[in-house]
């Protein structure tokens, strides 16, 4: 698909952040030349796609859509039971309204917002155990979404232990920067998973991007294909909740899969109350058709090589002009460092949502705040030491001349970064208040 962009005027930007409060949620995407809020949903479809989606067997049940899908994720995942849902927050309400429940704790590398405020839902905690290395902006390492163990074993081994329903792994860490998970490490959490009979769910959104950098990083992995690492990563483990907005390369998706058939039945159950009949889950049939393409498109690895290629492109233009941002660059965007990007902010001035702003500002480019705003009182250490914005690729939208615009206007705002002033949160929800929240420049 092909869409037409405009670049907004100085004038028209200036008064749309004034109309949307500050929050580029609340913004018109006809006001956005270059959208990279988000990677999820946003990728463009291809021609067998939509011919697929020509192909929709509407029945309420046993649409031989829904068998293709079932197939493709079986034969992807090795899961046999598979729950198809309208995305992947859906997937996570029934997986953790299914196995969590008040007062337990679900540990994680790192939650990701709606995972974190689903896990909070059914009054359960949720704890980040991502290595150290994770909350360094500046650190090489090669997986820096993998899970500490030796705090994995510390929690399921001390007095909160018999409160831990389930461990959950997320492929890759966004929340920390796109980053992989290692085979070693997934093995080494599969085993202290199965050693304390407690099942093993992954958050597996990004699994391709994620099997692409073990097959890429990891030693001994570079002969084998994409789809033979993701079975083992599958293998490894109980289950997992999908958004298919992501590594599905669909617009509208997802599913939550399990090994049990018991609890595939209460998936079922809870699916039919909030989603619709397991062989639709809230979806058309005809998107059902789409995701089955998507999910094999999406471990092409020219394909991949040119997704993470690109991320890797719009890096190396801003750390050529020395732009701080998270390292290495992640899968699905790159992450602004904000603490080094505008050091004469406080906290309180919530500076990712103040360079948020000032890049759309600068060139109508959209990103992300993942920092203070997203995380709200969050006690957790990402929460704490990471303050970053975040530009996610679309898949399969932008051409390297869009990506040098981003840069061109990154490196025109961080020329004049002294001069940027912070923001003041004058409206707030409760939870995930980055959406809706409203803010205020701060007076001069
Ligand atoms: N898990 C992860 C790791 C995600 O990145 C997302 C969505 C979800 C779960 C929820 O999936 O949106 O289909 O309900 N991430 C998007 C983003 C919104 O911009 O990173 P969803």
């Amino acid at each position: 698909m092909v869409e037409a962009i405009r670049l907004p005027s100085f004038d028209e930007r200036e008064r749309a952040l004034a109309r949307a409060g500050y929050n580029l949620f609340n913004l018109f995407s006809e006001e956005v030349y270059i959208d990279l809020l988000t990677d999820s949903g946003t990728s463009a479809m291809s021609d067998r796609q939509w011919a697929g989606l020509m192909l929709g067997d509407e029945a309420y049940a046993g649409s031989r859509n829904f068998q293709h899908f079932e197939s493709t994720v079986r034969e992807l995942t090795g899961y046999p039971h598979i729950v198809p849902a309208h995305q992947g927050r859906a997937a996570e309400h029934l997986l953790l309204s299914t196995l969590a429940r008040s007062g337990d704790i679900v540990p994680n590398n790192m939650h990701f917002d709606t995972t974190r405020a689903h896990v909070q839902h059914v009054g359960a905690r949720p704890v980040d155990l991502a290595i150290d290395e994770a909350y360094d902006p500046e650190s090489e390492h090669p997986f820096k979404g993998n899970v500490d163990t030796r705090r994995l074993v510390e929690l399921l081994d001390g007095p909160s232990g018999a409160h831990v329903p389930l461990v959950m792994v997320t492929i890759t860490n966004n929340t920390g920067g796109g980053q992989p998970v290692s085979l070693a490490n997934l093995r080494e959490v599969a085993r202290i998973c199965r050693e304390r009979g407690k099942p093993l769910y992954l958050d597996m959104c990004r699994w391709a991007e994620n099997a692409y950098f073990i097959r890429e990083r990891e030693p001994g992995q570079d002969r084998r294909s994409v789809r033979e690492i993701g079975r083992e990563i599958f293998e490894l483990s109980d289950g997992a909740t999908m958004s298919a907005k992501k590594d599905g390369l669909v617009n509208i998706g997802g599913f939550v899969a399990t090994r049990d058939a018991g609890i595939a039945a209460r998936l079922k159950e809870a699916l039919i109350l909030f989603e619709g009949f397991p062989t639709y889950g809230g979806l058309a049939r005809r998107d059902l058709e789409a995701i089955s393409i998507g999910l094999a498109e999406a471990t092409d690895e020219r394909y991949l090589a040119h997704r993470i290629g690109q991320v890797r492109f719009l890096a190396g233009l801003l750390s050529g002009h020395g732009v701080p941002i998270l390292r290495p660059p992640g899968g699905h965007g790159v992450y602004l460092d904000v603490r080094r990007f505008l050091p004469h902010l406080g906290a309180d001035q919530l500076p990712g949502q103040a360079l948020a702003v000032e890049l759309y500002r600068e060139g109508a480019v959209r990103s992300v705040e993942i920092g203070a705003i997203m995380f709200g009182d969050d006690p957790s250490p990402a929460a704490r030491s990471m303050e970053l914005v975040r530009l996610a690729i679309p898949r399969r939208v932008y051409t390297e001349s869009h990506l040098r615009y981003v840069a061109d206007t990154i490196q025109r705002v961080w020329d004049r970064r002294s001069t940027i002033r912070g923001l003041r949160m004058v409206e707030a929800p409760e939870h995930l208040r980055h959406f809706t929240a409203r803010f205020a420049p701060e007076p001069t």
